[in-house]
């Protein structure tokens, strides 16, 4: 009798949760809308309010599959008008890694380390299984006191201003068990409309040769290296001679894609 009560609430739940998620993103939305429409804010972060990065950084996919989408945030690690670094965290009820597990491995770490003679490579011991993977990978985050032990981490973005005005995606970083969910798909889509708005033609990025079919299948990127070389400059970092096999350009405008890339 009780799990039919409860199969019953199921569906009213997820109805729920949707509609909170909604509201939160809706929100979030129109304060990304009130700030780019100053002309001041093309193609910077700068004075970006915080539900505004809010909206640009967490995908809505993640917000469905949290537990409590009211506990989703973004994390702001640096913001400047060419930069805008955040993680994307659910603040969870419960920690998910252990305090004392956590300062007990860094002490082991640190020990290791100093243990290690300088002419070999430090390979730190795998960590115990009541430590959040991306906690041991971010500690550095967790020292600083940006996260905490009840933040599960979702993702790490970097977005930058190009010097040549493209908007690249520095770092994406995401948890390995939440892939294949459409957490990915749902950031970079919501990009392309974020990029569009705040003044961007193009999306760039360096993948690689594992994920390089997502970028040129899933989001239909082109790669740079199929732009005649003469426009190569425009889509690339001074230092950069020619692009890598993985280097890829999102063109927001379809007319952009008919004038640079090669015909082959
Ligand atoms: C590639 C990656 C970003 C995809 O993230 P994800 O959240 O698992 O992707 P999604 O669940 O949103 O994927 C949705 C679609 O992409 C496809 N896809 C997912 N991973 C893919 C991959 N590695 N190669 C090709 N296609 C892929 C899925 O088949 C799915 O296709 P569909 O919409 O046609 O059904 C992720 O798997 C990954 O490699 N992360 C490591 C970090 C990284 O590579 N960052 C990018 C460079 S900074």
């Amino acid at each position: 009798m009780a799990e039919s009560n409860l199969d019953g609430l199921l569906p009213q739940v997820d109805n729920d949760k949707k509609t909170e998620v909604e509201r939160i993103v809706d929100s979030d939305r129109v304060a990304f809308e009130d700030w780019y429409k100053d002309p001041q804010h093309a193609q910077s972060f700068a004075d970006a309010p915080h539900a505004a990065m809010r909206y640009i950084l967490v995908p809505k996919v993640f917000l469905e599959l949290s537990n409590d989408p009211e506990a989703v945030n973004a994390v702001i690690i640096d913001q400047t008008a060419k930069r805008l670094n955040g993680i994307v965290v659910e603040h969870k009820l419960q920690p998910v890694s252990n305090s004392e597990s956590y300062e007990q491995y860094n002490m082991l770490l640190e020990q290791k380390r100093k243990n290690t003679p300088n002419d070999e490579i430090f390979i730190p011991p795998d960590g115990p299984d009541d430590i959040d993977p991306e906690h041991l990978l971010y500690n550095s985050f967790v020292e600083q006191g940006l996260i905490d032990f009840n933040d599960y981490v979702a993702n790490v973005i970097t977005l930058d201003v190009n010097e040549n005005g493209c908007l690249y995606v520095g770092t994406y970083h995401d948890r390995e068990e939440l892939r294949g969910k459409g957490v990915a798909k749902s950031f970079y889509k919501r990009l392309q409309d974020v990029a569009r708005k705040m003044g961007f033609r193009y999306i760039t990025g360096n993948n690689d040769t594992r994920n390089l079919s997502f970028f040129t299948g899933t989001l239909g990127r082109s790669l740079i290296k199929d732009i005649k070389p003469e426009y190569w400059h425009l889509f690339m970092s001074t230092q950069q001679r020619a692009p890598s096999d993985t280097d890829t350009i999102d063109f927001l405008y379809p007319e952009d894609k008919l004038q640079f890339l090669s015909s082959k």
